[in-house]
């Protein structure tokens, strides 16, 4: 889509923080399902699930309206409940937590591992955990994946449900450099069940829309009942005739995924590869030019996994440099953004346990999230560290 036929929110921003790379075939895409005359759940959103479980190498996916109903659906059908005690990072969106409220459930949030890796700790696991503690909520923070060898061994060892918010990390590849089980499993097969969003900011995006996936065939099960009011079968089952009637065996919801988003996400899918591969390349430029800033970090400088570079970070000396960088950012038109402010200083979640999450707070208070999207080029990353570089060094 040529830059002048977009709307004009993002024009609002001369670099904006994200932006989409959609074309012809998404256009082919929505055209298709419109002439087709179904658009609910029906054969786009089977082969988008197929097509992804392929991706993420794992037995099922199942689609759903988004990521936040994807993280409700994963704590239900672990069998989660009412005073359960959920373990996650401080430093997260705040779906995860609200979810954990909405089962009635407790969250107890960890802290990041250091301000070079904000993603959770695994000696904070041996911290928090309590005789109700039942899950661990993981975040691969910006696409790069979580410390999961050492999460999974704590996981097992206490009996723990592992859940992957990996909304950040669709593609996003697991490399342990050991003969680690884990090793060379991508993003969304490394624990029991895991929870993807296509919100328009990300990787893959539909504007809404999310994915569960497990290799568990009882939590399968019960993620697609749940999805659908409880039904034993579908609209879509009784319009081809496969059945005529259904039972209700579960209390469940409406969070399908419908046929016009399913398709955008199969188009999307097919650009994922070369989409993650030009993050990547962008990402490496942003650190060559901002790595030797002093006081200055870029994050997962030592990763050895293969990230989904979802997110651009970088984490300036103090708040009043991250304040100063913001607003000559916004002065030259670059959109800026805070992934994100800790969790457990929010109204809603005070009074919970969130002691000892010093990291998280220092980390919320000096992060800037800097412009990163596929069709970026590179002359906007040099004007961005340009300006970034003169703050730093005024
Ligand atoms: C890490 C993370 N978790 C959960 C969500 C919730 O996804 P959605 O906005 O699709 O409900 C998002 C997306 O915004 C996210 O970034």
């Amino acid at each position: 889509m040529r830059s002048s036929e977009r709307s004009s929110i993002l024009s609002n921003w001369r670099i904006p923080l994200s932006d989409l790379d959609y074309g012809p075939e998404e256009e082919e895409a929505i055209v298709r399902v419109l002439r087709s005359r179904w658009l609910s759940m029906g054969p786009e959103v089977q082969a988008f699930e197929h097509e992804f479980a392929a991706l993420v190498g794992v037995k099922h996916a199942v689609a759903v309206a988004n990521g936040t109903a994807a993280l409700h659906l994963a704590y239900l059908a672990l069998g989660l409940r009412a005073g359960d005690e959920i373990i996650q990072p401080a430093i997260n969106f705040v779906a995860a937590a609200n979810m954990t409220l909405a089962i009635r459930a407790v969250p107890v949030f960890a802290d990041i591992l250091s301000l070079d890796e904000p993603t959770i700790d695994p000696q904070e696991l041996e911290r928090l955990i309590t005789p109700r503690t039942k899950a661990v909520v993981v975040m691969h923070y910006g696409g790069y994946v979580c410390r999961m060898a050492e999460i999974e061994a704590i996981c097992r060892q206490h009996g723990l449900a592992i859940v992957e918010d990996a909304c950040h990390a669709v593609g996003a590849q697991y490399l342990d450099g050991q003969e680690h089980p884990l090793h060379g499993r991508k993003a969304g097969n490394l624990g029991d069940v895991a929870c993807f969003s296509f919100f328009s900011n990300k990787n893959l995006a539909t504007g809404e829309g999310g994915m569960v996936t497990t290799n568990r065939d009882d939590i399968a099960e019960q993620l697609r009942l749940l999805r659908s009011h409880g039904m034993t079968t579908l609209t879509w089952d009784r319009h081809q005739g496969h059945a005529s009637s259904y039972d209700v065996l579960v209390n469940g919801y409406n969070y399908r995924l419908d046929e016009l988003r399913a398709a955008l996400g199969r188009a999307q899918l097919r650009k994922l590869e070369r989409n993650n591969h030009l993050r990547g390349e962008l990402v490496a430029a942003y650190r060559r030019h901002l790595s030797d800033l002093p006081g200055w970090i870029v994050p997962f400088a030592d990763y050895r996994g293969d990230s989904a570079y979802h997110l651009m970070v970088v984490v300036a000396p103090d708040q009043e440099a991250r304040t100063r960088t913001v607003s000559t950012l916004k002065e030259a038109g670059i959109q800026t953004s805070l992934h994100y402010p800790c969790l457990p200083d929010f109204a809603v979640f005070k009074g919970l346990r969130g002691s000892g999450v010093e990291k998280s707070r220092l980390f919320a208070r000096r992060a800037i999230t800097l412009p990163l999207f596929p069709t970026m080029s590179m002359s906007q990353v040099e004007e961005i560290c340009h300006l970034i570089g003169s703050v730093a060094l005024s």
